[in-house]
């Protein structure tokens, strides 16, 4: 980091480095994986709690604290504590008075909470109830534990009540647990909720394209998961037509099937094209939503619009004019596995260490991903066909590649999932592209629907969990299965290595020093888990000898001796990792 030249570009280093603390401080962390069968503890409820009063329901009518706060302190925006401050002290103040209200539920009761936001904001009693009483609700359900009693149920052949399959903060009516998870009808999908919200992400995700890159992106790699959709019924598919502009109509049974032509002068901006790689889950549980997404995209290029609006007819045009190419063909942009297959792969190649160039990655990628879900020249179904050309070619023009993150549980580096498919999509646009492509997520833990780069998103997974005491330790009270966790943290950040170029060196010199040259940490490790620290140790040196990381010589001897050791140590005790 550059020395700042003058006091204003102190000030502004300043107020930047304190939001990005408050955002770590303020992230909802996991302390431990949970044990089936029981309740939370005190601590990750009181968390989970404060996450919980983060938004509107108007379903429940029930309004976000903060922005109650907010407005019983006459803070006019997030923006204005006071002549002068800045955003960063208005959100610490806020997020201060809510956390410790919430506090004060835990410890005493919905009176207790109310009353002292009455005293300390002047917040109106009846204004924050609803909020208490909803808080209330969850935090009994959380201690209703029924998993054990239901699978004990299920494996009898009983009845096991069925319950809505989401996460708690976005829908607390998952809770109690032990249910019998059910998903949505497709059909339904997106929901106006879902569309509302889907409006302000895509909006978002353009503008930060915008700042980056002074234009729009002439198309979009978009992810769609299916587990995702169905937890925000939608967000990321009307996202999708949010970019093509266009809004879902729904028919006389009140299903969506049929897409309306947002105008171009409502909309404020180009039509963006997006290529859709959805993934096998998706196909199975959406392949309604599949042909609506390829119903809009032929909507959408069939526009008699001009093409510096519309880049969806543009691209088309162009394959037209320049490859003699079929509309049918040239307007491909939903794609997924085969029939009956699922994944990837690319986490597999990269856990094996079974590669030599990074583009066979994004090669494997499309070889898995290439069947086309659309329409043949007569209108009936293509479910799918073998086209590889065709994804190559679509490929070939996207800037930048994008998924929606929509779980406060599991992050970017919690699974290999979110590499092979985020970081394989954008390892295989480099290739074909020529170029590395612009790689976004959203974050639903924000209520804004904010944006992040992948390498923004990277050091904030790595700052909240991997390096952070708190996660860290939590996992180590679950011993074997801990260490393991931890492993996996460090072999996922190597995933996204391997796939985008997007970790920062330091974050491995860190790992290292943390966890291997700590000796009373390595310790630990060895004691709990000696398969998972040797792999976490070799992935380190794998990723020096791959050029994702060079670090002083001193760190990288002391590296190799800690490999050597862990050698012989696993030759003492017959351990072979
Ligand atoms: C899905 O929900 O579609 C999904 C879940 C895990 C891995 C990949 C996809
Ligand atoms: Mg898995």
């Amino acid at each position: 980091m550059n020395t700042p030249r003058n006091t204003s570009e102190r000030d502004a280093r300043v107020t930047e480095i304190s939001g990005q603390l408050a955002e770590i401080e303020q992230r909802l962390i996991p302390t431990g994986l949970h044990v089936f069968g029981r309740a939370a503890e005190l601590k990750e409820k009181a968390d989970l709690l404060r996450m919980v009063t983060s938004f509107d329901r108007p379903e429940l009518g029930v309004r976000a604290l903060p922005a109650l706060v907010m407005e019983a302190l006459d803070i006019e925006s997030h923006k204005e504590l006071a002549p002068g401050a800045t955003t960063n002290e208005a959100n610490e103040l806020i997020d201060g008075i809510v956390s410790e209200a919430v506090r004060t539920f835990c410890d005493a009761s919905t009176d207790a909470a109310v009353e002292w936001l009455y005293s300390r904001t002047g917040l109106d009693r009846e204004q924050a109830r609803p909020t208490f009483l909803l808080v209330a609700k969850v935090a009994q359900l959380l201690d209703d534990n029924h998993e054990m009693d239901s699978l004990l149920r299920a494996l009898r052949g009983e009845y096991i009540e069925p319950g809505p399959g989401a996460d708690i903060v976005q829908n607390p009516s998952v809770l109690p647990t032990g249910r019998n998870t059910h998903a949505i009808n497709p059909y339904s999908v997106p929901s106006p909720i879902a569309f509302e919200r889907a409006r302000d992400t895509a909006a978002a995700l353009l503008s930060r394209y915008m700042d980056e890159h002074g234009s729009y992106p002439r198309a979009m790699g978009l992810v769609l998961w299916g587990l995702d959709n169905i937890k925000t019924q939608g967000e990321g598919v009307a996202q999708a037509l949010w970019l093509l502009g266009v809004r879902p109509v729904r028919d006389a049974l009140n299903r969506a099937t049929e897409v309306e032509i947002i105008p171009l002068a409502e909309l404020g901006r180009p039509r963006i094209d997006v290529v859709m790689t959805v993934s096998g889950i998706f196909r199975d549980l959406f392949t309604p939503t599949m042909m609506l997404l390829d119903k809009a995209v032929r909507r959408v290029a069939s526009l008699d619009e001009p093409l510096d609006l519309n880049y969806v007819r543009r691209n088309v045009q162009e394959r037209i004019d320049a490859e003699s190419a079929t509309f049918d063909d040239a307007v491909t942009r939903v794609f997924s596995n085969a029939p009956g297959n699922y994944g990837t792969n690319v986490n597999f190649m990269v856990m094996q260490s079974e590669w030599r160039e990074e583009a066979s990655l994004g090669d494997l990628f499309v070889t898995r991903k290439c069947f086309a879900y659309t329409r043949d020249a007569n209108g009936r179904n293509v479910e799918g066909r073998e086209a590889r050309q065709l994804m190559d070619n679509a490929l070939a023009r996207v800037q930048a590649t994008y998924q929606n993150i929509d779980s406060f549980e599991v992050g970017i580096t919690d699974v290999d999932h979110y590499f092979e498919y985020l970081g394989g999509i954008s390892r295989a646009v480099e290739t074909r592209a020529q170029t590395q492509p612009a790689i976004y997520l959203s974050d639903s833990l924000s209520a804004q629907g904010k944006i992040r780069s992948l390498k923004e998103t990277v050091r904030l997974e790595t700052r909240t969990k991997t390096l952070n005491p708190k996660w860290y330790e939590g996992m180590l009270k679950h011993g074997f299965r801990g260490v393991a966790e931890i492993e996996n943290h460090v072999a996922n950040t190597f995933g996204w290595s391997a796939t985008t170029d997007a970790v920062d060196p330091w974050i491995y010199t860190e790992i290292s020093k943390t966890f291997l040259l700590d000796e009373v940490m390595f310790q630990r490790l060895w004691e709990l888990n000696p398969y998972s620290v040797t792999s976490l140790a070799k992935r380190l040196l794998e990723a020096h000898n791959r050029g994702y990381w060079n670090p002083d010589e001193e760190i990288l001897e002391k590296l190799r001796d800690k490999i050597r050791e862990l050698a012989h140590r696993s030759d003492a005790v017959s351990i072979n990792a």
